[in-house]
């Protein structure tokens, strides 16, 4: 079976290890303070998920998930994450994460800037407009009008067929919003952001979208 290593446990980390162990994958979970802290989340999911340090989940990741906030995406390792699929949830939240210029100026992206810290990993945007509680499975099935759509953004195709085959488990439509120089259209504050919304929606919500918000 695949394993799913999580950086970052918190809101959409742990929602993530619950999505992706409910699924049948195995998922190795860390946070920043060690694997000791995540012992009630662990305990909680059962055996299919198992806490680390970032190090090792990264390492023991076929496929990573990084879901910290940005500011700590300095920390995140890299070596370890070499040739994976990583997705990326992260926001920009400048009153978190300080001033990105690059972001400020609208001239870089937030999966850009994680698609650079790490240079030969298949990053890709998901899980980034939805929130954390929304991401359990929804048992809409495939075809269904009203079925909510998430967009996805990568460089890498098999990076979003994977999370568009992770999207539609969960019972989820995928938009595809372009390459990575194009995933600004689902950051925060567009339109298309932490809205339920149907593909169609979507597509119209992404058209809608100024570059600086
Ligand atoms: N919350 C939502 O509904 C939501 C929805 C979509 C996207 N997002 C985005 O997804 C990202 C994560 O959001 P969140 O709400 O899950 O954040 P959160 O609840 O604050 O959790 C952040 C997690 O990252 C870990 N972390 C911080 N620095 C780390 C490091 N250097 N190495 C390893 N782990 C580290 C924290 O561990 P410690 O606690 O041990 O420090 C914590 O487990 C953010 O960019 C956020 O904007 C959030």
């Amino acid at each position: 079976m695949i394993a799913i290593g999580i950086i970052g446990a918190g809101h959409i980390g742990s929602a993530l290890a619950r999505a992706f162990s409910g699924l049948g994958y195995d998922v190795v979970i860390a946070n920043s303070r060690g694997p000791e802290t995540l012992s009630g989340l662990v305990s909680e999911l059962g055996p299919k998920v198992r806490a680390a340090t970032a190090e090792e989940a990264a390492r023991d990741a076929d496929i990573a998930v990084v879901t910290v906030p940005l500011r700590a995406l300095k920390d995140v390792p890299v070596e370890p994450l070499a040739g994976k699929i990583v997705l990326d949830t992260n926001n920009y939240y400048f009153e978190r994460d300080g001033h990105i210029e690059a972001l400020d100026r609208g001239e870089a992206t937030t999966s850009g800037l994680v698609q650079e810290h790490l240079p030969t990993s298949k990053v890709v945007k998901a899980f980034n407009h939805i929130l954390a509680a929304d991401i359990s499975p929804t048992g809409v099935p495939a075809g269904d009008p009203a079925r909510r759509a998430l967009g996805t953004a990568s460089d890498f195709p098999e990076a979003v067929e994977f999370v568009t085959g992770v999207y539609d488990a969960l019972g989820f439509d995928t938009v595809e919003v372009g390459p990575l120089s194009e995933s600004w259209r689902i950051e925060r504050d567009r339109p298309a952001y932490v809205k339920v919304q149907t593909a169609p929606e979507l597509r119209e919500n992404l058209a809608k979208a100024n570059r600086l918000p």
